[in-house]
């Protein structure tokens, strides 16, 4: 197969302020900077294998401005194949994105032409996904779209990596098919309605989505480490890495991403979990989305200005 890990989803244009408190309603505050950089949790993923040495494509749909031009130069300095990256008919997606002091964030996500990635574009590009060894899912694309990237899948027997994120419920039939679901913790107690506030629950809440069929969940849990069960009863904890945390914000991604290229390089999954888990752990130590993903790669060379 030519491409190690084929991301089929987003991508944003990230404006990131960084502030000291965020404003009451009708309050005007001044922040103390702004960056803009590459992001959506598809690029980032996409991004973060590549700069792994995957060979990496990427199916998703830039905007008709400015944004969706950089976006798209983005990915060729990043050596991802973009023969699946279209057009579309309206501004790119943006996020504008809140991050504090202590590196916590908050994002608004405005999908613009991600929302023109259908399920009608992956039968456009099915050559493509026959070639992928493995396909990454997340949910910042329209949920039909996912779900015909899952059926897509099982009939050309390519494992599944599944994202939920943002928290969407995603239908039953569609969760007993993924083969790896990576939920954060919160975005397991959305999908479950289960409490996850110690270690004891998320096990509870993890287990009830290998009751639905799910092969492997694997919980990231920040500086708690990661989580894998898998419906044979197995429990593996990965402790987090004792890092000083500047900014978080993409760091799920750069776990997904990680994960997906260890994977597809035929790595046990103990091994892909641990090396995912310390490259996140990497990523929240400088600012930024992608610019904060570590690049071990020659072949990812130029930096292109967001
Ligand atoms: O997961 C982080 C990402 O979520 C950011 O890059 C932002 O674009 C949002 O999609
Ligand atoms: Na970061």
């Amino acid at each position: 197969k030519d491409i190690d890990v084929l991301v089929i989803g987003s991508n944003v244009m990230d404006l990131i302020s960084y502030v000291e408190r965020l404003p009451h309603k009708g309050e005007t505050v001044e922040a103390p900077s702004f960056e803009m950089g590459f992001g959506g949790k598809g690029a980032n993923q996409a991004v973060a294998a590549s700069r792994l040495g995957a060979r990496v494509a990427m199916l998703t749909c830039v905007g008709n401005d400015g944004f969706g031009v950089k976006t798209r130069a983005n990915f060729v300095a990043n050596h991802i194949d973009i023969s699946g990256v279209l057009t579309g008919h309206q501004s790119n997606g943006v996020a504008p994105i809140f991050v504090e002091s202590n590196g916590d964030n908050r994002i608004l996500i405005v999908q613009g032409a991600n929302t023109e990635l259908t399920p009608e574009v992956l039968l456009d590009k099915i050559d493509l996904i026959k070639q992928a060894k493995v396909i990454v899912l997340q949910q910042e694309v329209p949920m039909p779209t996912n779900i015909k990237a899952i059926h897509l899948a099982k009939k050309y027997n390519i494992p599944i990596i599944y994202n939920p994120a943002p928290a969407h419920k995603l239908p039953l039939d569609v969760l007993q098919m993924v083969d790896y679901l990576i939920p954060n913790e919160s975005e397991l107690a959305a999908i479950t309605n289960m409490p996850v506030s110690t270690v004891q629950e998320t096990k509870s809440a993890a287990r009830r989505l290998l009751s639905f069929g799910v092969a492997n969940v694997i919980v990231t849990m920040g500086e708690r480490g990661a989580l894998w069960m898998t419906a044979g009863q197995k429990e593996t904890l990965v402790d987090g890495q004792d890092v000083n945390a500047i900014d978080t914000t993409g760091a799920g991604d750069a776990f997904v991403g990680a994960f997906a290229h260890y994977f597809a390089q035929g790595e046990s999954l103990d091994a892909a979990i641990a090396q995912a888990n310390a490259y996140a752990g990497l990523s929240v130590m400088a600012r930024g989305t992608q610019k904060s993903y570590p690049n071990i790669c020659s072949h990812v060379t130029k930096e292109v200005h967001a």
